[in-house]
């Protein structure tokens, strides 16, 4: 399937392909025209047929071909790839067959990993510990890593090419290795139950990453993932509510208890992929977060999601300190539950939260209040729930309902840039601009003393995408920079990525090279001056030592670094 996704770009252009759906036209290297995805009346909507990307500067939605179907036809990777096959006559006759096939190799894993747990006492009993005994184990599939896959690929006939598409066994010298070797592994599963992934949990308390997933394929896609949601399905319909908490031991302890109808989002924040799944099966969907700023933070960048997928929306939060494993494992069934019923609109928690902890007695306060309140009501497009927000804060502060409502008519007719787009910015821009301009210019980046950049980077996100870049070498084209982006699992890092190359890519060689070079300068800059703080304190200690000789010879040394500083 990788093959046919890597067929399907190289023969679809997306400037011929986006003009279906958006007029274009030329300006310069690129075509721009109004974005499909924010209202606009001047083009910020910029396509470029040399990188094969599209991006929006004004509200920073970018990707390639298969994200513009994705995003435009509220589509899954498969279903949009499906699409543009089918407009395109590209024939997928392997598709089907090797994602069986995928399924089939997964689930095989599934069993074989089971099976390496009930001998391995040591994960045994690190489940033990957690409250997770032999049934538990049994209706989860839990499973075992040891990394012993040899054996199981000499007695499965299915090719070892399967496995390895699945990303989870890989091909080392002559080695075969299993990612998740050392780990407690999960499965994930879709909703009719076929094994789409797995999570692997580390048993040493210190090992990192304390998690990792499986890598995302046409069958796994962590924006999408729902933990648990072929056990909770029915239980969601029958209570006509689901419960989203973030870890899979949450899901694992709640079910135990007897609260079935909760799935567990995989820690990163909310995405609209999984409340449209779940809107499948009920309306009302709660989160159970922890109880600190974090908590009504994260529920709050949801609260577009909900209304924009017209979900009723709800939050609870946790006593301080507590996660839902722990809160469910100290207090039970009933004290889960009575936190259940505790559950109200996020916006009104906040509200809550809010008057709580920082109080709306002056004026100062209750300007507070209104400003960070104020963009999440502008936005609620059910109009019941939006009267009733403006009413309680107009109770709150004191001020007249139709303030609130004539300050709303005034700025909609501005430009809306979402807060949750802004942060798909959020690099550093100095870090942004630098891979921009890697990413614009890879042979450039191969002679310029990247490599002694790189120890300085201090964001590991952008570290490791510039090391796993050059690696690659100086000939990088543009499906090969598209298959690159794609195997980025951080949307929000994706996203970042492809505004630096938009924004980077007018500038010319020189202004390219003026970047690095400044960067590398402030990079020199800073060893030279760490350099000089080791020798001020070696100098102390030879003064205290009375050492002539070293005296002189660290003098010397620092008399050329400030040289070079200069
Ligand atoms: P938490 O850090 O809250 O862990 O991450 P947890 O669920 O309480 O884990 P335990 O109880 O220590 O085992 C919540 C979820 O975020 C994802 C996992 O899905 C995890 O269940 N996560 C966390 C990762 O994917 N990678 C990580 O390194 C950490
Ligand atoms: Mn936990």
């Amino acid at each position: 399937m990788r093959y046919e996704v890597q067929t399907l770009l190289e023969k679809v252009d997306i400037v011929d392909f986006i003009s279906r759906y958006v007029k274009l036209k030329k300006t310069g290297r690129n075509f721009v025209g109004l974005c499909p995805f924010h209202k606009e009346k001047t083009p910020s909507f910029t396509v470029s047929p040399e990188k094969q990307l599209f991006y929006c500067f004004g509200c920073h939605t970018g990707g390639n071909v298969i994200s513009f179907v994705m995003k435009y036809e509220n589509l899954d990777f498969q279903d949009a790839v499906e699409n543009i096959a089918r407009e395109y006559g590209i024939p997928l006759k392997d598709w089907n067959k090797k994602t069986s096939s995928v399924y089939d190799a997964l689930s095989e894993l599934a069993d074989f990993y089971h099976r390496t747990l009930k001998k391995s006492e040591f994960a045994l009993i690190y489940l033990k510990q957690r409250g997770i005994e032999l049934d538990l184990i049994d209706e989860f599939m839990l499973g075992f890593s040891d990394g012993n896959v040899k054996e199981f690929l000499s007695s499965t006939r299915t090719p070892r090419d399967v496995f390895f598409l699945t990303g989870i066994l890989k091909i080392s010298g002559s080695e075969v290795q299993d990612i998740f070797k050392g780990r407690v592994v999960i499965p994930i599963h879709d909703v009719n139950g076929r094994v789409i992934g797995f999570g692997g949990r580390a048993i040493e308390k210190d090992r990192l990453p304390k998690y990792i997933n499986s890598p995302e394929s046409p069958v796994f896609s962590k924006r999408s993932v729902l933990f648990g949601i072929e056990k909770a399905k029915k239980h969601i319909i029958e209570k006509n509510l689901a419960i989203i908490v973030e870890g899979y031991f949450d899901m694992i302890s709640l079910y135990k208890l007897g609260v079935k109808n909760v799935v567990a989002s995989l820690g990163t924040s909310i995405t609209e992929e999984q409340i449209r799944r779940l809107k499948n099966y009920t309306e009302n969907i709660t989160l159970m977060l922890d109880s600190d700023e974090a908590g009504i933070k994260s529920a709050l960048k949801a609260i577009d999601i909900f209304s924009f997928a017209n979900v009723n929306g709800e939050i609870v939060l946790l006593p301080e300190s507590e996660d839902p494993d722990s809160f469910a494992r100290k207090g039970g069934y009933e004290a889960i539950l009575s936190l259940i019923e505790k559950r109200m609109p996020i916006l009104d928690y906040y509200f809550e939260f809010f008057r709580q902890k920082k109080g709306l007695e002056t004026v100062q306060k209750k300007l507070a209040f209104i400003r960070s309140v104020m963009p999440y009501v502008e936005r609620i497009r059910d109009s019941f729930h939006k009267n009733l927000c403006v009413r309680r804060i107009s109770e709150l502060t004191g001020i007249p309902e139709h303030i609130f409502w004539d300050e709303m008519k005034e700025k909609s007719q501005k430009i809306d840039m979402g807060s949750e787009k802004e942060e798909r910015r959020s690099l550093q821009a100095v870090d942004r601009v630098l891979l921009g301009v890697v990413l614009n210019d890879p042979e450039l980046a191969q002679v310029s003393g990247l490599k002694e950049i790189l120890g300085h980077i201090k964001d590991g996100k952008v570290k490791g995408v510039m090391e796993r870049f050059l690696e690659m070498g100086a000939g990088v084209d543009a499906l090969q920079l598209n298959r690159f982006l794609s195997e980025i699992e951080d949307e929000n890092l994706k996203e970042s990525l492809i505004c630096a190359i938009f924004e980077t890519q007018t500038l010319d060689r020189d202004g390219r090279k003026k970047i690095i070079d400044d960067y590398l300068r402030h990079v020199r800059q800073i060893v030279m001056k760490e350099k000089l703080k080791e020798l001020t304190e070696r100098l102390a200690i030879a003064e205290k030592e009375k050492d002539e000789m070293r005296i002189a010879a660290i003098l010397k040394e620092k008399k050329e670094v400030l040289k070079t500083l200069r």
